[in-house]
């Protein structure tokens, strides 16, 4: 049995019952009258009441039921619909909300939970394509040096490289690419740390003169291989301390680094590290004459996946998710990172990392 149906029977049932009564009543109350006492007149004036009554209640209910049948079955038919359209996955539609009663909230609840589910199925599509595309660009990163590595192992088993320096050289190349690799591989674990919150921090008091020292040494060497020349300036004091990891430190100025040599589209190419001393701030800044990032991507390149150069046949693979780590390290060092670029000229990166400052113990 339906709604409706129901309704009839409930509000026909309020009606008769009582209407019944009222007729026993009267009737038991007439035979009981002496003859004479009820004149005919009287007693069709008593039908005509009763008539009346009946004709008025039967009116006010039917009116009652059209109402409460409108306000109830109405939003039950759009939440049908809307469920219908949920259970066959389209999300792209709206409740609309017409009264401000309990029902008018459960439409307007299953309206917020429509938005909710829509929000998380979107973020979800965008969430796998993003993740194909990461997979898509680590395939292309790891196939280039391995093509290179196949490609110059076979030169030597071919005999190609015939003199020891050749084959010296031959096997520098492979030693470099499988480097690469390495280092792909080594973000992509870290990277799957971020997410989980299970970077294993190891904090230490870090000399800031020492630190950059050793570090651009090793970086120099690597650019004196790419015929980029380094220019490096330490301007802070010698007894300057941080707070630092200095592992995951190496990891922000590699990866900055690492793009300045990505992105470089000038045959003369340079890289200026600055290491400052500005306040209670160690300031690094890293400067490159590469192609230079616009104006519009500049907010985003520390979002993960973000890329300037979508285009799949980039030839420069990567993943996205270099600066997305370093946006992470230096957060996690209580540091800041940002960038200022133009265009065609070149990329200055900069870092800071809070001085570590002995609080005197007063005896
Ligand atoms: N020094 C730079 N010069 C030009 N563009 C840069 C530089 N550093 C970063 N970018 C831009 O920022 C984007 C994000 O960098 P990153 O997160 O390291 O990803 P990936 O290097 O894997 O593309 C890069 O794709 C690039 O477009
Ligand atoms: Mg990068």
């Amino acid at each position: 049995m339906n709604l409706k149906m129901k309704l009839i029977i409930t509000f026909t049932t309020v009606i008769a019952v009582p209407l019944f009564l009222i007729t026993i009543i009267f009737m038991g109350f007439m035979s009981m009258q002496p003859a004479g006492v009820v004149t005919p007149q009287t007693k069709e004036f008593l039908i005509e009441m009763l008539l009346s009554v009946l004709l008025i209640m039967a009116m006010t209910s039917s009116f009652l039921v059209v109402w409460i049948y409108r306000s109830i079955l109405n939003p039950i038919e759009t939440l049908k619909k809307a469920t219908r359209n949920i259970r066959d996955g389209n999300l792209d539609f709206e409740v609309a909300i017409e009264d401000t009663d309990e029902i008018g909230e459960l439409c307007a609840d299953f309206e917020e939970m429509r938005i909710r589910l829509k929000e998380s199925t979107e973020q979800k599509v965008s969430f796998d394509s993003q993740n194909k595309e990461l997979i898509s660009n680590i395939s292309h990163d790891l196939k280039t040096p391995i093509t290179a590595i196949k490609g110059y192992v076979e030169g030597l088993l071919d005999g190609v490289a015939d003199t020891p320096q050749k084959q010296e050289k031959y096997l520098r190349t492979i030693y470099n690419k499988a480097n690469d690799m390495d280092r792909l591989i080594n973000e992509l674990s870290f990277y799957s740390k971020i997410d989980t919150n299970r970077i294993p921090y190891n904090f230490n008091k870090i000399n800031v003169l020492e630190y950059f020292d050793d570090c651009i040494e090793d970086i120099g060497l690597e650019l004196d291989e790419q015929h980029v020349q380094l220019s490096y300036n330490n301007e802070v004091s010698r007894d300057i301390v941080v707070i630092a990891d200095a592992e995951q430190l190496k990891r922000v100025i590699n990866n900055i680094v690492g793009n300045s040599v990505k992105y470089m589209d000038k045959n003369d190419k340079f890289i200026q590290i600055r290491v400052l001393d500005v306040g209670d701030f160690v300031q690094v800044e890293i400067e490159d004459n590469g192609k230079g990032i616009a104006a519009k991507d500049l907010p985003y390149i520390y979002d993960r996946f973000y890329r300037t150069d979508t285009s799949r046949n980039s030839s420069k693979g990567g993943s996205g998710i270099g600066l997305s780590i370093v946006h992470k390290i230096m957060e996690d060092h209580g540091g800041k990172v940002w960038a200022t670029s133009k265009e065609g000229s070149g990329t200055t990166m900069y870092f800071v990392l809070r001085k570590y400052q002995e609080v005197p113990v007063n005896e």
